[in-house]
């Protein structure tokens, strides 16, 4: 959606894995820990709350109206910095609900709640599609795009629609949804588990053809939240969940508690490189250029500044694999290129000719940014004096 934001995948926090129905969230004050603990600087601006946060019932002006149990100190929360309503519509008569029950947005109301979320100074709106049709979404998604964008506030919006229709062509028209959406949600939702995210990932490389070319500046892809600090991956397959959502270009939305994370996720979700390799303003998403037999499939992303990234990842379960290849195998034809591993933070120059071996961890990842070939800078030299 060309409406100047989320030019890069959006970054921040997001209650719905962690916390669910659990509004109690808000006492964690994730916009705190956000600003006190580094994350803001680092790209993690959105604290996005998801479903269950509103009354039962609308206010006699038919408006949204947020639970008045909670209200007090998740008004702080909302209003402070960014907000994700969740909302499902359904034609009027049908049941307008969201998945949890609340109340939906059905098409009569697009307008009056884009402009409640736009007078409540929401930065970013989430458009969820619980109990609708394939009719209804195909009004509702570019109905809701319009109102907000007439509301006259930037409000970056994420849409489910192509989640409820399979998440591919033809029943998922990605041009359109890239004209009306920033973000959208392309398969189900995550959980706290290896599993989960492995299902995930596998979807997306298996459809990468469809995918990568959906993305760009403004537009995203959106395998779901980042669950590392919470319960069901271990440090390695945290990493590999971190190098592979960078590499796809996904947004980083953390859900997970700020307050107790363990320093061991907190390396891995506050990683600079992969953080940048993830907001590369070029914009353009990786894909998976090669599944060895060995249980090895290797990743590419081209970055800015002719630089790229590459990620190695275990799909074994048995001990650390040593995969050998080369540069030149992995389509890099140009000379020497300085290597800086992600995550152990070493460097090293590599000759695409050269046999090298990387060691993985089972369910693990190495992760590399490739720099450009070192050339000889010719400006350079000539500045030198020789030929001035
Ligand atoms: C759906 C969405 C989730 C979350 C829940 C809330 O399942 O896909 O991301 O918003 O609804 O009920």
């Amino acid at each position: 959606l060309d409406n100047g934001l989320m030019r890069v995948p959006p970054m921040g926090w997001l209650a719905w894995e962690r916390y669910r129905c659990d509004i109690d969230y808000v006492f964690t004050r994730p916009h705190t820990r956000l600003s006190e603990d580094g994350w803001r600087e680092l790209g993690y601006v959105y604290v996005n709350i998801d479903d269950c946060w509103s009354s039962m019932k609308r206010d006699d002006n038919g408006r949204l109206q947020a639970d008045p149990k909670d209200s007090q100190e998740a008004s702080i929360n909302w209003h402070a910095t960014c907000m994700t309503g969740v909302s499902s519509w359904a034609s009027t008569g049908t049941w307008a609900h969201t998945c949890g029950g609340y109340p939906g947005t059905t098409l009569d109301k697009i307008e009056l709640d884009a402009q409640t979320f736009a007078d409540w100074e929401v930065d970013m709106f989430k458009f969820d599609g619980c109990y609708s049709n394939a009719t209804e979404q195909e009004q509702g998604y570019p109905l809701m795009s319009k109102a907000l964008n007439a509301t006259g506030r930037p409000i970056g919006y994420s849409c489910s629609w192509p989640a409820y229709q399979g998440g591919l062509p033809p029943k998922v028209n990605y041009t359109q949804l890239g004209e009306i959406c920033n973000l959208w949600r392309n398969y189900g939702d995550i959980q706290d588990s290896w599993d989960s995210v492995l299902k995930i990932i596998n979807w997306f490389f298996e459809n990468q053809d469809v995918l990568v070319s959906a993305a760009g500046p403004g537009k995203w892809n959106d395998p779901d939240m980042l669950i590392a600090g919470d319960f069901g991956l271990s440090m390695e397959q945290s990493r590999s969940q971190m190098a592979i959502w960078a590499i796809m270009a996904a947004p980083l939305f953390m859900s997970n508690d700020l307050r107790t994370i363990n320093s061991g996720a907190r390396s891995i979700l506050q990683n600079k490189i992969a953080i940048s390799i993830n907001q590369d303003p070029r914009g353009i998403p990786g894909r998976s250029i090669l599944k060895e037999k060995s249980g090895i499939d290797v990743y590419w992303r081209p970055l800015s500044k002719n630089a790229s990234a590459l990620v190695f990842f275990s799909r074994r379960n048995d001990m650390p694999y040593r995969y050998q290849t080369t540069l030149s195998k992995l389509n890099y034809t140009t000379g020497s290129y300085q290597i800086y591993d992600v995550f152990t933070e070493k460097t090293m120059t590599l000759k695409d000719s050269t046999s090298f071996v990387v060691s993985v961890n089972p369910t693990g990842v190495v992760m590399w940014y490739v720099s450009a070939p070192a050339k000889r800078n010719i400006r350079q030299f000539y500045r030198g004096g020789r030929l001035q």
